[in-house]
């Protein structure tokens, strides 16, 4: 992960290890996936963030709780409630109300809310993909979010670790340089 994040952002590895002890110290148990969200988005102080999937609300915890650290920036994340969520529990329902002032949590199809969101917002530094799989909604996604997306900017998808499944759809679309997937 180490390596990865510091590829990814350009940090030194004491930076990484510096974020990646404090998020440790935080009383969430977070994955090892949802921590490097955490450290990017620390390193990286982005001013917007968007997401695109939520369900429970465990990566939007983790930004939001960079955010928080950050003393800057807002997330803004897009879900259509999943059926498998808890009896009586909303899409993000773990995330505490003392972080939500950072947070504007649209419900419905990225298809639908997303090009709106995009124009608020106008510009993008941080865009990650966590809705559905599907190769046409990541394409699209991937392809409306893209020019909003500012020059350094990134665009993630889930399990970013995982980086080659889909490098070539982003190759056959994008050309600039800087995109990670
Ligand atoms: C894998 S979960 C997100 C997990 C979350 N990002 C995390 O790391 O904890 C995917 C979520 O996307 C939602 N979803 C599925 N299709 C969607 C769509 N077309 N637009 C927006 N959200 C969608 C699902 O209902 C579910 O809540």
């Amino acid at each position: 992960m180490l390596m990865f994040i510091s590829t990814l952002t350009g940090a030194q590895n004491d930076i990484i290890n510096k974020y990646s002890y404090e998020i440790k110290t935080k009383s969430y148990n977070l994955s090892e996936y949802h921590r490097a969200l955490y450290i990017i988005a620390r390193i990286l102080k982005p001013e917007i963030v968007i997401e695109t999937g939520v369900f429970e609300g465990h990566s939007s915890l983790a930004l939001l709780l960079a955010l928080k650290e950050n003393n800057k920036g807002h997330l803004h994340s897009i879900d259509l409630p999943s059926p498998k969520l808890p009896p009586g529990k909303e899409s993000g329902w773990i995330v505490p109300e003392h972080l939500r002032k950072r947070w504007d949590l649209r419900l419905g199809k990225s298809s639908d809310l997303l090009p709106d969101l995009l124009k608020e917002v106008r510009e993008v530094d941080i865009f990650l993909h966590d809705s559905e799989h599907s190769y046409e909604n990541m394409h699209w996604e991937y392809k409306t979010a893209w020019r909003y997306i500012r020059k350094g900017g990134l665009l993630l998808r889930v399990m970013i670790l995982a980086r080659t499944m889909h490098s070539e759809t982003l190759q056959n679309t994008f050309q600039r340089t800087n995109i990670t997937c």
